[in-house]
């Protein structure tokens, strides 16, 4: 993380707009109970990500998944490690293989997988191992309805989420859908880590407001980090 991190971010106002202040890269910001933002703590590793990102690309293209609805994802998609997320008329799951190439997911490169683990520990969860890395695409325009994440049996495992290129407005509500919704924005190299009594809260990406991101260019792309089958069973005596 970079000392004396530079005026280059927004805070949500009382009346819930976005307004340019100051946090420096490194600030943890509690959002919730379990849920934490760690700004910039990806910064300086965005170049060798996005890296990364292109080569999972090169075997396991970005697509637009179908939701079980039949509605086209605005977001395009790829995953790496031993299990991916997909969607389709049979509904959302994890599998070990690309429907597309009928191959394993890429693997996780080990820049990931570290990266993952120290923003869990920095977050204050105990050694997250991830099993599946879900690789968002937003381009203008694109966005993520309000959602929770079921589709794991782990629910003991945080999810750590990295941006990289343009900024997202974040959307983080409740337990219930109609719960309050706020609005963060998130820039290049942030990382949001949620879990325990946050695992489960409505989260989204407003629709992306175009620009252009000098490492990234006119996207943004998002790693979600996750553990997905139920962790072994500590045996006591
Ligand atoms: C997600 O909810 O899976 C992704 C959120 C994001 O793109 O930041
Ligand atoms: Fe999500």
């Amino acid at each position: 993380m970079t000392a004396g991190g530079m005026p280059r971010r927004s805070l949500i106002g009382v009346t819930g707009e976005l307004f340019a202040s100051t946090v420096p890269d490194g600030t943890c910001e509690a959002l919730d109970d379990g849920a934490t933002i760690l700004r910039g703590f990806a910064r300086g590793q965005e170049a060798a990500l996005l890296a990364e990102v292109r080569a999972i690309a090169a075997s396991a293209p970005f697509r637009h998944l179908i939701t079980p609805g039949g509605h086209r994802m605005s977001v395009a998609m790829t995953n790496c490690g031993a299990l991916g997320w997909v969607s389709d008329a049979r509904g959302y799951r994890y599998e070990s293989r690309d429907p597309l190439s009928g191959r394993p997911w890429p693997a996780m490169p080990a820049t990931f997988r570290e990266l993952a683990r120290a923003a869990a520990r920095r977050a204050g969860y105990p050694p997250f191992e991830p099993e599946a890395c879900l690789v968002n695409r937003y381009e203008p325009g694109a966005r993520l309805s309000l959602h929770q994440d079921r589709d794991e049996e782990d629910t003991t495992a945080p999810i750590v989420s990295v941006s990289l290129g343009l900024p997202a407005t974040f959307l983080w509500g409740g337990l219930a859908r109609s719960d309050r919704v706020r609005r963060m924005r998130l820039d290049s190299g942030d990382v949001v880590v949620w879990g325990g009594r946050s695992r489960h809260v409505f989260h989204g990406i407003a629709p992306l407001a175009d620009g252009f991101h000098a490492l990234a260019g006119r996207c943004r792309i998002n790693l979600t980090f996750r553990r997905c089958r139920r962790p072994v069973p500590t045996t006591s005596r």
